[in-house]
């Protein structure tokens, strides 16, 4: 098992790292699963007694008011007081709501992240980001928490369809192109079947957070972390408020496809950049840009009217804050 420390909590990492639950001194405990984590992973936690389970309905567009009044309505009628905790067993919309639920109830109770999925391990659970989507946006209520731990165990990816697992390495992939070029080589080098999970996920999150570490509340260089996430997210939205939503990383893999046609690299290594994704991940139909106008237009990262995007200055290295206007794009 290993250690990274992050800001003021440590993240486990290993087949081991559920024994680091420490769930002792809490008057109250609750477990957030969905029906797949409550079926697939809630008995491979280590026992303790006197816990409540709140289940909530998988999916992306669940992550929303209505669920966290759900889970808001269970605290309280189970007596939750400052002094409890919740345990988020699931991938990023467990994680992400579950600890905005546990951020603002009675003005913060502790959480603990346990990601289930491979998206949840190397990003959603890393970094204290949480929140719902609203009105059709993605992410667009939130805030800024750490957990008390994260609590990483590869053994869940198995409970993945493959599906889920290629959608999660999106944001592998992400973190190799935009800060480490050896991790692209390896990448592109070994068959998807068999990499090494293990030593993928440790290097991904080592990645991340030392992102996090220099710039927790993107500021600065946590805005590399979005390459890829500014058309995906129109993506992603768009699908979501068509009635077929698709995954987070499939979303991601068209946003960089697109994000890198915008970067200033040579056209070999856009080329070796879309061409990896394409043989090796099967996408939706990327939308025309018109139909994305209107999501670019909310985002989050926006300035002055002009969309910001993270790009690519080399495969392994990006620069923040490049603005275009509609127009431009
Ligand atoms: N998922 C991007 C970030 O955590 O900043």
């Amino acid at each position: 098992m290993k250690e990274i420390a992050s800001s003021d909590y440590s993240i486990w990492i290993g087949e081991n790292s559920l024994s680091k639950l420490d769930v002792s001194g809490y008057s109250k405990i609750a477990i957030l699963v969905d029906e797949n984590t409550k079926r697939d992973c809630l008995h491979k936690l280590p026992k303790f007694n006197d816990f409540i389970i709140i289940e909530i309905k998988s999916g992306e567009e669940h992550k929303n008011i209505t669920t966290c009044n759900f889970i808001w309505e269970e605290l309280t009628n189970n007596h939750f007081e400052r002094n409890s905790l919740l345990i988020n067993l699931g991938g990023g919309v467990i994680g992400d709501m579950g600890g905005f639920c546990a951020s603002t109830y009675k003005r913060g109770i502790d959480f603990i992240q346990i990601p289930t999925t491979l998206l949840a391990m190397v990003d959603a659970s890393i970094g204290g980001k949480l929140g719902i989507d609203f009105n059709g946006l993605k992410n667009q209520i939130g805030l800024f928490n750490n957990p008390k731990s994260v609590l990483v165990n590869p053994k869940f990816l198995k409970t993945l369809h493959d599906n889920k697992l290629k959608s999660g390495f999106a944001e592998v992939v992400k973190h190799a192109l935009i800060s480490d070029n050896n991790l692209w080589e390896e990448l592109t080098s070994t068959p998807f079947d068999i990499l090494d999970w293990g030593a993928i996920i440790l290097t991904s999150i080592q990645i991340k957070n030392n992102i996090i570490l220099s710039d927790p509340f993107e500021k600065k260089n946590r805005k590399k972390l979005n390459f890829g996430h500014t058309f995906g997210h129109a993506i992603e939205s768009y699908y979501l408020e068509k009635g077929t939503p698709i995954l987070h990383g499939e979303a991601v893999y068209m946003g960089m496809i697109l994000e890198t046609e915008l970067s200033p690299i040579p056209k070999e290594d856009k080329n070796e950049i879309k061409n990896y994704i394409l043989s090796n991940f099967t996408l939706a139909h990327t939308p025309k840009k018109s139909n994305l106008l209107p999501f670019l237009m909310n985002d989050k990262k926006n300035v002055q009217g002009k969309i910001n995007f993270s790009l690519l200055n080399e495969i392994g290295d990006c620069s923040i804050d490049n603005l275009f206007s509609i127009n431009e794009l």
